[in-house]
This record gives C-alpha cells, structure tokens and sequence, in this order.
C-alpha cells in the first residue's frame, strides 16, 4: 500500500508526502520498508517525510517520534536529508515550534491563505485511551479547526505536545490506523462501533473528507469487534 501510494503519488506529481505517527506501533513497518524489497522499490529521492505529531524532545531523545523512525527507517534507506521535515521540539517554546512546522507546510504544499496541506499518505496510532497524533481526550487541540499545527498541552502525561490539528489529518488522500495489542480492543470497539463522542475518543474526529480511511489492526486489537466493522 506504502509502494501504491508512492508511486501515485509521484506519477501525478513527481512527489510523495508521508506523515509518520510515533509510538512504538510504526517500528515493524518502518523495518519492513528499511529492507528489500520494499527498500530498493520505494521513490526515496521523491518521498517527503513529516509527522503526525512530536513530543517536546530533542530529536536525539529515546521519547522523540522523529528519534524512533531515524533509527528504524530512515538512517536504513537513501532517502536525502532535506526531504526529512522534523517538528523542531528541541525549542523551549512549542508554541514557536507548531508555527515554524506551520511554516514548513505551508512552504511545501504552497497553500494560499486558510488552504490546508494535503498528505499522500498519513499514518495514525490509536492510544488505549482513544487518543490518535497528540489529540488527546478533553484537550484544547480537539477543538481547533483553523491552525495547521498547535501545541497541545497534555494533563494525563504533564507534558506538551505539538500536533497537526484535526482537519489536516482528515485532508490526507489516505489515512492509515495501525493498531495492535489486545489493551486496545475495548477502545477500538467503542471508536468504531459506539457513540459519536470525540472528546473522549479524538480518534472518532478522523474521518477524511475527500480521502480513504484504512484500520490496519492485529487480532488481539479486533478481538471485541463484531463483522460490522
Ligand atoms: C505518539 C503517537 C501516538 C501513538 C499512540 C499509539 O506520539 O505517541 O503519535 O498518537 O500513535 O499513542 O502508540 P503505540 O503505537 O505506542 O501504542
């Protein structure tokens, strides 16, 4: 699917764009495309990279999203250095780093003014707590649907996070959930199955306007999901 995108993506326009989630879910694909074949048939001059969200780390931090898709894909494959635009959360002031990335999207994607970017492709994970990027239950971030990236500031976790804002995910042509691990099941049966509440499952806010939405989960993750979904 990765390959799929990819390709399309550069046929139509000579370039494919990619947001990347973080946690600990994306390892096993990021391995898989570090190595043939998918390693030596991925359009790596033409693929952009970016995130889904960050953590307020420096990028060489073990918590760093960026960190962890560096050691398990990209220092793997030939992917050039400028095509890698990281949120620069190694700054004191996430509310400058989520405008700087602004910034960076609005360069790339050249959007005009209250445009939003456009992602080939977007993964997402999903927290046993509904939460997808670092749109967290009850948080300010749910509700802002101007800005391309905030700072979101997490109680749960005491910390800040900077994250792409709700309507730039769901600009994306593809979005893909990748979810694994039975602590996941009872949330992912109320995200797909329940009531419409986003304030305590942000991941229900994912819904792409013009744009497929793929679930990609394990079978401990699904074992509570019945054959509507
Ligand atoms: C992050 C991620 C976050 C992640 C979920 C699931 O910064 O942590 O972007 O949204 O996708 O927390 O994480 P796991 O894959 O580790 O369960």
């Amino acid at each position: 699917m990765f390959l799929a995108q990819a390709q399309r993506g550069v046929d139509a326009k000579g370039t494919f764009s990619v947001a990347l989630s973080g946690g600990s879910t994306p390892k096993g694909v990021f391995a898989l495309l570090s190595e043939p074949p998918y390693r030596d048939n991925v359009p790596w001059a033409q693929t952009r990279f970016f995130w889904g969200d960050e953590r307020h780390v420096p990028p060489d931090n073990p918590e760093s999203n960026f960190h962890m898709a560096e050691q398990a894909l990209l220092s793997k494959v030939p992917v050039p250095a400028g095509n890698v635009h990281r949120v620069h959360s190694e700054l004191p002031d996430t509310g400058q780093a989520a405008l700087e990335y602004e910034a960076t999207l609005r360069q790339f994607f050249c959007l005009k003014p209250g445009e939003m970017p456009r992602f080939d492709l977007s993964f997402l994970g999903m927290g046993s707590d509904g939460h997808t990027a670092s749109l967290f239950p009850g948080t300010k971030a749910l509700g802002e649907q101007q800005r391309l990236v905030v700072p979101n500031w997490v109680p749960k976790l005491n910390t800040w996070r900077i994250t792409l804002t709700y309507p730039v995910l769901n600009n994306a042509a593809t979005v893909v959930f990748l979810v694994s691990g039975a602590e996941k099941a009872d949330t992912l049966r109320s995200v797909l199955n329940g009531e419409f509440d986003p304030q305590r499952y942000p991941s229900q806010l994912i819904k792409p306007v013009h744009g497929s939405l793929l679930w990609l989960v394990d079978r401990a993750a699904a074992r509570l999901l019945d054959d509507r979904s």
